[in-house]
């Protein structure tokens, strides 16, 4: 039986992959894909996901726009690492269809059914939103990118999805149902590397557009931290609720940092139960990144 998922989204190179992942997954029934503000504004991260639905052939699949700026801060996008149209790089054919006339939270509303998971791969306002309007009935579960256990991308602290909206972030930890978190420490161990890219390549059309999303996108990751490859984040989030036995999660509570402009947006993961705060999030630790590059090779290559 297929998983009812609704993709929230900010396209975005690996954005971008995941929604091919999920296209081409037939434990998937995509409900529809939201947008949000983050890589780029929300224009231009809507319009990235009709172009590559319109790459695929898929433009009957609903694009719903949703939040453009975060709860409370300031808008921040990331054009350092996904350039000015937030999916610079690789040739895009113009959209055929437009996103449909809902804003993300009533189209959510209208589409979810019982067991949908929600699968989060942006900043987390439109996910903030929908549930202070509607609750958190027919929600599955949440499985999100966005955090780390260690680390930070945005800053030393923080990780940039939860950065952008630790508001959201905060009140979607804190929902009552369940919450996975794919953060850094899990997608910065696998990297797809040249030799990953010239496979997909070889697959042929569709598998030429990921190696060349990830030709730009690893420019910022070689750049900063030395890598001959690039994660490949959202995808692991989408990956990991259709397979989740690619990435192992430990049971922790996780709380967001609100308050103070140093660790903004920190994911504070009791990792090693040093406070009585109930765990309510399942913690990605590990991944097994030939697993997951196999998947993702095989999905991409029937597209
Ligand atoms: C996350 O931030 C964005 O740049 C990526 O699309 C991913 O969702 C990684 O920190
Ligand atoms: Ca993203």
């Amino acid at each position: 039986m297929s998983i009812p998922i609704v993709l929230d989204c900010d396209p975005g190179h690996d954005d971008a992959i995941a929604l091919l992942l999920a296209l081409a997954s037939p434990e998937v029934e995509l409900l529809g894909v939201t947008t949000v503000h983050g890589n780029q504004t929300l224009e231009k991260t809507t319009e990235n996901a009709l172009r590559v639905l319109e790459l695929v052939g898929r433009s009957d699949v609903p694009v719903a726009p949703g939040a453009d700026r975060p709860l409370l801060r300031d808008l921040r996008v990331a054009a350092h690492v996904h350039g000015e149209s937030g999916l610079d790089g690789p040739e895009l054919p113009a959209a055929t269809a437009g996103p449909v006339d809902e804003p993300a939270i009533d189209f959510i509303a209208g589409r979810i059914r019982a067991g949908t998971v929600l699968v989060a791969v942006g900043p987390l306002t439109n996910i903030a939103l929908y549930l202070e309007a509607h609750g958190t009935e027919n929600i599955e579960r949440i499985v999100l990118m966005g955090g780390a256990i260690a680390e930070g991308n945005m800053t030393p602290a923080a990780e940039f999805n939860i950065w952008a909206d630790p508001e959201a972030a905060q009140r979607v930890f804190h929902c009552g149902r369940p919450v996975t978190m794919i953060g850094l420490d899990v997608t910065h161990k696998a990297l797809l590397t040249h030799e990953w890219a010239e496979r997909f390549r070889a697959t042929g059309r569709i598998g030429t557009f990921v190696a060349e999303l990830v030709d730009f996108f690893k420019r910022y990751h070689a750049h900063t931290y030395g890598w001959d490859g690039a994660p490949i984040h959202d995808a692991v989030a989408l990956a990991h609720a259709i397979r989740p036995s690619l990435v192992r999660t430990e049971h922790r509570n996780v709380e967001i940092e609100v308050e103070s402009e140093l660790c903004r947006g920190r994911t504070v993961v009791d990792l090693w139960r040093r406070t009585e705060r109930p765990p309510n999030a399942d913690v990605g630790v590990d991944i097994d990144g030939d697993a997951f590059f196999e998947l993702l090779l095989e999905r991409v290559a029937s597209l």
